[in-house]
Formats: structure tokens, C-alpha cells, sequence
């Protein structure tokens, strides 16, 4: 049995989202983690990732470990007794800890093979779910974005402790995604907003609020197809980002290369102080734009695009 899952990338709403402001992101299908699940003759369940080295039996694995625990969370879940004996092999070509949802994106095409192989049906809210609690051992205070966005596939418009609104969007746009090559865990970040948070909250609320309000005129100039309009929105947004001490030198520096190469808008996305950034291409296209960022130091570009409406399911289990 084999699963797939995307990567995702965030257009707005970024650490604000924590904190209960909407946010915006959209499934980056040109990066994906893969799981291959099938019976074993070999007692146990073993996990095979060689991108990480692991290669070891579930019992092996400690408690915290975040693909043990997909597993053993998902046996739970669904009352898998006794444990069946598989081998599991898990390889990605998603980033680790650069933003674009490599953690979440592992769970949920774990979670997916796993139900595909002990024929049990789960609905993508409660996948979503299951990879949720995997994202808090990740992420330590998650607001939930990545895994919905990497289970449902299509752009969301996600509010922490809501039902996720999925979004038709008014027009086909190209995005360009830029690698720092640094990577940077998200807990950090977001551990570091926290802090400037509780020190001085009405200053560092504003700014969320700020954030927020970008997001909600967002969403109707991505449904209405205004990319002129998402394109300040999105330079609006890395500014408040870089108030909020989560960009880097690295990261305006493709910013910047972005912009004088004719994108729309650009900023950082995701957890921020290095991993990836995001830039909407404007008439020139995404060809002129990839190549000035990769003039500017990225250490890989994805070019991507989102669709008025983007299939559904087009990774799953198979
Ligand atoms: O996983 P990343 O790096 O794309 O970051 C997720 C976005 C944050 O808002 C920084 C954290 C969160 O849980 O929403």
C-alpha cells in the first residue's frame, strides 16, 4: 500500500495564525513524502526512513518519536489489536524544518498507508486529527494549519480551533518558492514570538491583528483572482514579519531579489529565520523569477502554481 502526501506552503497569516488570526495556505504538490506499508513475514513492525537512518523496530523507538508515535497513536485510535506484523518505509522529498510541512506531510501519508493496508476507512477530518497531535510533538504549540492543508489538498483559509474552509480560487496563479537552505525549526521561532508576546502583549497583539486584517482582504483577492492585490498583501505581510523578528538576512535578501526581478509580492513563509520564502509572479512569468533567486543564494527553487479548481485527492493511497 502505498500513500502520498504534499507539501504546503503558507500565503499569509503566518505566527499571527497561533495566536488565533486566519491564515492562507496551499498545498505544494512538487514536493511530497511517500510511505510504502505492506504485510511483513518478519514479527513486529518495523520503520524504514533512510533519509533520517532510521531503520528500527516499533518497540525501539522512544515515545516521542514522531513517526513511532503516528503509528502507535493510530493502532490506538482505531483499536488495532494485536499489532500486525509490517514493514513501513518512509522516504520525502520535502524539506525537514524549512516551512514547507515535511513533518506533517510524513504523518499524514503514514496515517494513510496505514489505514490503506489494515482496510480501515478514516475521513480527512480525522487524519487531519491524528496528524495534529503528531504536529505538538514537532512543534510544541501548533495551531493546526500544516495538517489540514497537507490532508485536504486544496487552499484553505484556516482559523486554530475552526472547521477548515477550503477556497475556490478566482484564477490560475504561478508562485515561486525560494530555499535559504538554512534550516531553522519552527518551535524556535514560535517559541521566540512567544516570549516577545508575554513581555509586551498589546504591542505584539496589534501586530497580529494587523496580520489578521491582510489575511481576511486575502481571501476575496484570492477568490476573486486579484493578484495584483495578493501581491501587496504579501509584501504588507513580510513587513509585520520582519517586526515580529522571525525573517533573516538570508530570507530578505530572496525577498528583495524577488521583488527587482518583477514579482507581484514576496515574503517568508512558514516558522521564518531561515527555510523557504514565497513570491506571486507577475506578467513575466515564474521563469525570470526563479532564476533571480537562484542568482540571489536559493538553494532550490520550486516553481508551483494554484489552480480555480485544483483536484481534489490527487495524492492519497493507492
Ligand atoms: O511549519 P512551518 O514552518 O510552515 O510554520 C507553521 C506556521 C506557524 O504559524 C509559524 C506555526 C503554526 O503552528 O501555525
Amino acid at each position: 500500500m502505498k500513500a502520498a502526501a504534499p507539501g504546503k506552503i503558507i500565503l499569509f497569516g503566518e505566527h499571527a495564525v497561533v495566536y488565533g488570526r486566519p491564515a492562507l495556505a496551499v498545498p505544494v504538490t512538487q514536493v511530497s513524502a511517500q510511505v510504502d506499508v505492506s504485510p511483513s513475514g518478519r514479527p513486529g513492525i518495523w520503520i524504514e526512513a533512510p533519509g533520517i537512518g532510521l531503520n528500527a523496530e516499533l518497540g525501539a523507538l522512544p515515545a516521542a518519536d514522531p513517526i513511532a508515535s503516528t503509528v502507535r497513536n493510530f493502532l490506538a485510535a482505531l483499536h488495532v489489536l494485536p499489532f500486525p506484523d509490517l514493514s513501513v518505509r518512509i522516504t520525502s522529498t520535502i524539506p525537514v524544518a524549512s516551512g514547507l510541512g515535511s513533518g506533517a506531510a510524513v504523518s499524514v501519508a503514514l496515517i494513510r498507508g496505514l489505514a490503506g493496508v489494515l482496510d480501515l476507512a478514516l475521513s480527512d477530518a480525522q487524519i487531519s486529527q491524528q496528524a495534529f497531535e503528531i504536529e505538538k510533538l514537532h512543534h510544541g504549540t501548533p495551531s493546526g494549519i500544516d495538517n489540514s492543508v497537507i490532508t485536504y489538498q486544496k487552499p484553505v483559509y484556516f482559523v486554530k480551533g475552526h472547521p477548515i474552509e477550503v477556497l475556490s480560487v478566482g484564477r490560475a496563479f504561478q508562485f515561486v518558492i525560494g530555499d535559504t537552505g538554512i534550516q531553522a525549526p519552527t518551535r524556535d521561532s514560535v517559541g521566540d514570538v512567544r516570549r516577545l508576546r508575554e513581555a509586551e502583549p498589546a504591542k505584539w497583539e496589534a501586530v497580529f491583528d494587523r496580520i489578521g486584517d491582510l489575511v481576511r482582504k486575502a481571501r476575496p483577492a484570492l477568490e476573486n483572482g486579484d493578484l495584483a492585490q495578493l501581491g501587496t498583501l504579501m509584501n504588507e505581510n513580510h513587513a509585520l514579519l520582519q517586526q515580529l523578528t522571525v525573517s533573516s538576512i538570508a530570507l530578505d535578501r530572496l525577498v528583495d531579489a524577488a521583488r527587482n526581478a518583477g514579482a507581484l509580492g514576496a515574503k517568508l513563509s512558514g516558522g521564518g529565520r531561515g527555510g523557504n520564502m514565497i513570491a506571486i509572479a507577475g506578467a513575466a512569468g515564474a521563469g525570470g523569477l526563479a532564476r533571480a533567486l537562484s542568482r540571489a543564494g536559493a538553494t532550490r527553487v520550486i516553481t508551483s502554481s494554484v489552480q480555480p479548481q485544483s483536484s481534489r485527492g490527487s495524492m492519497g493511497a493507492s
